[in-house]
């Protein structure tokens, strides 16, 4: 198992840049699915769940490549096998998004519960919900979800909480059902939108998305189309927060700034300078940051998916911040390593309190899960002595190159494999 070893108490000097976002390229990738037509996706990240996502796409029959210039090419021109199996769902939860589309095109579909992950139980029954309103019959049998609809009716969707995923697969399944659906509650993540945005140059008619409410004129069937995949907006927050936290001055290029407005606003309010322009953010950060306290919200609010970087930064920060993660569960497993790096936070349910120490010192720390990972190795950066952080396929999950990308910045950052 591979292990990251960070020598730390440098700062960050230099540019890099970001990639495609994770979290757009895994449901545009199934939305290949909903038509017999080539979809070419550039700017894809090279990421082990984007090569998961296509694995459990091409493993149905879908034709799926890397195109000449590093973007991805897929073709669903039949489904053979209307299927995601558990040891490939169990990896990587996002591959129900897979459900809505099959449903769609095929009628039916047999889907692996994904089950619960680290930072939570993580239930699709909003999800389910939504297609059964569709007009889909779904049996939970032997831990998969048999779904069944001969065809996909329009209706209106009350969602009873907002979910990122639960709004793309329906938003998916409602592009081909008949007659209009209209989501209401939706998520209004910037990667929903742009999920409507390609579904539309696909042949989908699609309003709204991008707001609270969604409006869907399901079509008869959809085109191909090529599209450019939009930045990630949470690597850019964990590049920036590093900065922040090791100090010196980074320039993040081929950056959408206006999809992480939260994020740069709580690392303002912690004394980072940042210039903002239309692709690029540069930070500057001379002094110990001040603690910022930070409650984690559905777009626009503060992204939980910032939360366990601003922990890392609250740790070694001026004062003591209050962290609030009201999305998951159970998503502050990176305090108790932050606590062997010497950090000092107290965890009462779904609060996490900061209290900044002076200096951080390097250790052996565990990842457990993606965003948890990024927070280990920020600490590393800004900690006294060296810190090996183990299990790092997690940020392998997330974050492209992250080594390379993190060198090319003056950090002093080895991957060490513990294999045998
Ligand atoms: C998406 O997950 C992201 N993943 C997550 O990013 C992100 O943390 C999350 O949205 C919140 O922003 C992808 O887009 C692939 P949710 P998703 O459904 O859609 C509950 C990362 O680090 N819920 O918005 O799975 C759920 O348990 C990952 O890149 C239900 O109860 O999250 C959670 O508490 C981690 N029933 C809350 O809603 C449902 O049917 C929000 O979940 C669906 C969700």
């Amino acid at each position: 198992m591979d292990k990251l070893l960070i020598a730390g108490g440098r700062p960050l000097e230099g540019e890099v840049r970001v990639s495609g976002a994770k979290n757009a390229a895994l449901p545009l990738m199934c939305a290949a699915l909903l038509t017999p037509e080539s979809l070419v996706l550039e700017n894809v990240p090279r990421l082990v769940d984007v090569r998961t996502m296509a694995r459990l796409l091409s493993g149905m029959g879908v034709e799926v490549e890397r195109a000449e210039d590093g973007g991805w090419r897929l073709r669903a021109a039949r489904i053979a096998r209307p299927e995601a199996p558990y040891e490939l769902v169990k990896t990587m939860r996002a591959s129900v998004l897979v459900l809505g589309p099959l449903l769609a095109r095929c009628g039916h579909a047999r889907v692996s519960l994904p089950g619960g992950c680290a930072i939570g139980a993580r239930p699709v029954d909003q999800h389910l919900k939504g297609l059964e309103a569709l007009g889909a019959r779904i049996e939970i049998e032997h831990g998969y979800m048999n779904a069944r609809a001969e065809r996909l009716v329009g209706a209106r969707i009350e969602m009873d909480l907002v979910t990122v995923t639960g709004t793309e697969n329906l938003m998916m399944a409602a592009a081909l059902a008949e007659g209009t659906t209209v989501l209401e509650n939706a998520a209004r993540e910037p990667e929903v939108a742009e999920l409507a945005a390609c579904l539309n140059a696909m042949g989908a008619r699609i309003e709204g998305a991008g707001g609270d409410t969604i409006r869907i004129e399901g079509v008869r069937s959809l085109s191909g189309a090529r599209w450019r995949i939009m930045p990630d907006r949470i690597e850019t927050g964990t590049y920036l927060v590093a900065a922040a936290a090791a100090g010196g001055r980074v320039r993040v290029a081929g950056a959408a700034p206006a999809t992480l407005e939260a994020t740069l606003a709580k690392l303002r309010e912690a004394g980072a300078r940042l210039a903002v322009g239309d692709e690029a953010i540069e930070i500057e950060m001379d002094r110990r940051p001040a603690a910022v306290d930070v409650r984690t919200a559905p777009y626009p609010g503060f992204p939980t998916d910032m939360q366990a970087q601003f922990m890392a930064l609250d740790a070694l920060a001026d004062g003591t911040g209050v962290i609030t993660e009201t999305i998951f569960e159970n998503r502050f497993m990176h305090a108790p390593e932050l606590q062997r790096l010497g950090a000092d936070i107290t965890v009462q349910g779904n609060t996490a309190v900061v209290r900044g120490v002076p200096r951080l010192q390097g250790a052996a720390v565990m990842a457990t899960d993606l965003r948890a990972s990024a927070s280990l190795v920020i600490a590393g950066l800004a900690a006294e002595g060296e810190t090996l952080v183990d299990r790092i396929y997690h940020l392998d999950r997330g974050y492209e190159a992250l080594e390379a990308k993190l060198a090319a910045l003056g950090a002093r950052v080895r991957r060490v494999s513990s294999r045998p």
